[in-house]
């Protein structure tokens, strides 16, 4: 099994909880991304969309362990105009050199398809190992559960042959031979 640290930015809760439930059935451990300038109200909203707008990346505060110590970080992240919320975007540009493989789950209002793993690729050069969305909806009314099992099992497989593949690529040194 991976060790998996998942990484959540959430704004109104809802991504947030769906986190928390997957750590629990999963056994992950949770970390949050929390924002310097909280965005409350209308004028919060006003600033999410200039945010996504412009591709901003707004100051952070991360307390949460080490990435790098991961088999897999899970990036949990609302989407704001179809990309992710420019906090996660914050978030992996700043550790772009301590991440291990990315997974990624995009949480929206509605349902479609969401660009963020091309744009996780961007912004450190590899594309996520798993990719999904859920909907607002169904952690709301706690129909994503069967999901989530799911996820769990996606990845720890994706992981699987992805460590297979790089050993491949890159076989451990053997410890050197004196010749004689
Ligand atoms: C500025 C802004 C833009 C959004 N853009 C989208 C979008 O393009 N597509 C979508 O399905 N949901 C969109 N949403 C809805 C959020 O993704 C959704 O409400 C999500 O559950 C919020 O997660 P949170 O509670 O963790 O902050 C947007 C929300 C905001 C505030």
């Amino acid at each position: 099994m991976s060790k998996v640290l998942v990484v959540v930015y959430s704004r109104t809760g809802t991504s947030r909880r769906l986190a928390e439930q997957l750590c629990s059935r999963l056994g992950w451990q949770l970390a949050e991304i929390v924002e310097e300038r909280p965005r409350s109200g209308i004028l919060g909203v006003f600033r999410c969309v200039l945010d996504s707008l412009l591709r901003r990346r707004p100051a952070i505060r991360y307390d949460g362990p080490f990435p790098k110590n991961f088999d897999v970080v899970v990036l949990v992240s609302p989407i704001w105009l179809g990309r992710l919320a420019a906090p996660m975007r914050s978030f992996v540009t700043r550790r772009r050199d301590h991440l291990p493989d990315l997974a990624v789950i995009s949480v929206a209002g509605g349902t479609g398809q969401f660009a963020v793993a091309a744009e996780i690729a961007d912004l450190v050069g590899e594309t996520p190992i798993v990719s999904t969305t859920f909907t607002a909806r169904e952690i709301d009314d706690g129909t994503c559960a069967g999901r989530l099992q799911f996820f769990g099992a996606a990845l720890n497989s994706a992981e699987a042959t992805h460590a297979a593949a790089r050993r491949h690529v890159h076989p451990p040194k053997m410890a050197a031979t004196r010749s004689t």
